[in-house]
């Protein structure tokens, strides 16, 4: 069996919403200093707390690259709070599965689309529960590499 899924290749050579929003209502970046890998997500968000547009930024192995770009599919047009939700188990399903050793890189889109939405809350007075989100980077799956 091939390493990597028919998806995991197709999203890494052809990555979607690649790129930066300028005007973004939300930016969430996260990184590992073991691995060195950074994701880097920007949500545009409607006044219905719709996610409208999302681009990602992510230097990073191909894992990381095809997590973000499904990731990003996944939440677009979903509201705020169902972003939320996503975990990085559903972003590896909808990927047909990642070798064992590269699940931590799906981690990394969770988190950054999370920090991303934290920062939308941050920047417009919305209260929410600080344990929802991931605490200020560390990320113990790339600590064991
Ligand atoms: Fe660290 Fe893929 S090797 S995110």
């Amino acid at each position: 069996m091939a390493l990597y899924s028919e998806k995991v290749m197709d999203h890494f050579r052809n990555p979607r919403n690649v790129g930066i929003i300028e005007d973004a209502d939300g930016v969430g970046e996260v990184g590992n200093p073991v691995c060195g890998d950074i994701m880097k997500i920007y949500l545009k968000i409607n006044e219905n707390q719709v996610i409208e547009d999302v681009k990602f930024e992510t230097f990073g192995c191909g894992s990381a690259i095809a997590s973000s770009s499904m990731a990003t599919e996944m939440i677009k047009g979903q509201s705020v709070t169902e972003a939320l939700t996503l975990t990085n188990k559903a972003v590896t399903e909808a990927l047909d599965g990642l070798p064992p050793h590269k699940l931590h890189c799906s981690v990394l889109a969770e988190e950054a689309i999370k920090t991303a939405v934290k920062d939308y809350y941050d920047k417009n007075g919305i209260s929410y529960d600080p344990a929802e989100f991931p605490a200020e980077h560390e990320c113990e799956h790339c600590m064991e590499h």
